[in-house]
């Protein structure tokens, strides 16, 4: 049985994960493996599943934590958070709109829309990161 405490630590090695895996995929479409480039996205898009099963695990059984920071660090913070989540949720449609453009071999259109998933998918991740280091290890005293 995994305990519920560890999945914020859980979540961020995901984030960082999947933004690895990310970069790693728009390395190889850059470099013509194309055959790369689809494993790393494919990879990328079961990273971040796993991500939304053990996010909503942690929402349903753990209290959303308030940042204990004040001032300007508070509204970095917020601001981070607000982003993040906004985005976290437009990238569903633009990825699933990607991989099917992907699978249906309409390149023009995948490269089209892409130019939008893959920058917001890599500051999904890289926000989702700074949040729990903001949240759980610089301001600790937050999450008890
Ligand atoms: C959501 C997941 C995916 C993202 C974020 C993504 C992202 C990208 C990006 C950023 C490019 C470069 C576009 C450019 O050069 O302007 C690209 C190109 C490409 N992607 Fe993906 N990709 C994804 C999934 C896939 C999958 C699953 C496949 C294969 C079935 C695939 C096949 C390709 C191919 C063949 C190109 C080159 C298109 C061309 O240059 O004509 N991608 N992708």
């Amino acid at each position: 049985m995994i305990e519920i405490s560890i999945l914020p630590h859980l979540n961020a090695a995901l984030n960082a994960i999947a933004g690895g895996v990310l970069t790693a995929g728009f390395i190889f479409i850059k470099t013509g493996n194309r055959r790369a480039h689809k494993i790393s996205m494919i990879l990328a898009m079961c990273v971040s599943g796993v991500f939304l099963i053990s996010y909503v695990t942690l929402r349903a059984y753990a209290p959303i934590f308030e940042f204990q920071g004040q001032g300007a660090v508070r509204v970095f913070y917020y601001i981070m958070l607000i982003s993040h989540v906004f985005l976290a949720t437009a990238i569903v449609p633009l990825v699933i709109f990607s991989v099917l453009h992907a699978f249906k071999s309409r390149f023009a259109a995948h490269k089209r829309i892409t130019r939008w998933t893959w920058p917001v998918w890599i500051y999904v991740s890289i926000s989702g990161i700074g949040v729990y280091l903001m949240l759980y290890q610089f301001y600790p005293a937050a999450a008890g």
